[in-house]
């Protein structure tokens, strides 16, 4: 494990601290040539960890995704994710949405396959005796879940227990415009439980960046990134993926991206170390937190 990978719980598989999500890889723009350029500079750059779902563009992400790997031909850590979809009510209907998901990625296994979310007619419990037998079948490393409250996340570790499978990530929303997780106990069951906290839309979209139009109220938060920005010679947006890294050695974010320059900026945060009193300084002028 290098300095900048992260362990995914006690599960054994370690990725980069930061990845990239592909929730718009591909809804028809940007083309393929390009995803395939982000995804050879995410490697280039030590963020080969990509996020992809069966939803995604109703399965183009994580076609997109497996051709962009396929053409470049290094390893790459994926991790893709199963929706509990109302129609859905059995294992067998998950083996056979894992064997797609392969199928799209060009791939026999993967690295990490996520429920999507936990509100599903059958619950966590169905779903955790599935993500085992597909453990024990060689078709995936690692067990995770979204957007899962804290009990949600104690069922499905203790019906992951009980097949010896530990639970690997809770992948939420986390950002310094959204720091819900601090406040509804998800970063503290991760830390307690030894379970990684993926963080999605962790630029909250790009509205932490300076001068976004889509930033609401924050004006001392970016007062407070662009300070720190202007001091570490970097940029925003590298100052608040580098805050959430700092924030807990279980957190991993995974920002998305389309443009290969995009996640070569984003790179900086890896290695960008934040003083004791920058981070305070952003932790004090962050937005209030709703508690969801
Ligand atoms: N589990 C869930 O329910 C769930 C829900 C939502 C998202 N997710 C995952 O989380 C990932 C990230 O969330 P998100 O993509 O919605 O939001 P995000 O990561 O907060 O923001 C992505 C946006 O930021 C832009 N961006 C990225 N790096 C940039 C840079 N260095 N400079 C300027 N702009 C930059 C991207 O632009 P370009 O596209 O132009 O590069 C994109 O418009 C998704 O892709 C998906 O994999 C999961």
């Amino acid at each position: 494990m290098s300095g900048t990978e992260r362990p995914l719980g006690r599960s054994g598989v370690s990725v980069p601290a930061l990845g990239v999500g592909t929730n718009r890889w591909n809804t028809g723009e940007p083309g393929q040539a390009r995803l395939n350029e982000t995804l050879a500079a995410a490697l280039d750059v030590g963020m080969g960890f990509l996020d992809t779902a069966e939803v995604y563009g109703f399965g183009r992400s994580e076609l997109a995704v497996g051709v962009a790997a396929q053409q470049d031909g290094r390893p790459v850590v994926l991790a893709s994710k199963f929706a509990p979809l109302p129609a859905r009510l059995t294992t067998a209907q998950f083996e056979s949405a894992l064997d797609r998901t392969l199928k799209r990625l060009g791939r026999e296994s993967l690295d990490l396959y996520y429920l999507h979310f936990p509100y599903s007619l059958r619950g966590v419990d169905t779903w955790m005796k599935a993500m085992a037998k597909a453990i024990e079948a060689g078709k995936i490393g690692a067990a995770g879940i979204s957007n899962c409250n804290v009990a949600q996340m104690r069922t499905a570790a203790d019906v992951l227990a009980r097949y010896g499978v530990p639970l690997a990530a809770n992948q939420v929303q986390y950002s310094l415009l959204h720091r819900a997780p601090e406040t509804n106990g998800v970063l503290d069951a991760c830390r307690q439980m030894d379970v990684a906290l993926i963080a999605y839309r962790p630029l909250a979209g790009g509205a932490v960046s300076a001068g976004s139009r889509k930033n609401k109220g924050s004006a001392a938060l970016v007062d407070a990134l662009q300070e720190v920005a202007a001091a570490q010679d970097v940029t925003t947006l590298q100052v608040a993926l580098a805050w959430l890294l700092k924030r807990d050695e279980h957190v991993i974010a995974i920002p998305g991206a389309t443009k290969p320059d995009h996640v070569r900026q984003n790179s900086r945060a890896l290695t960008l170390e934040l003083s004791d009193e920058e981070f305070a300084a952003i932790d004090r002028a962050s937005t209030p937190t709703p508690t969801r």
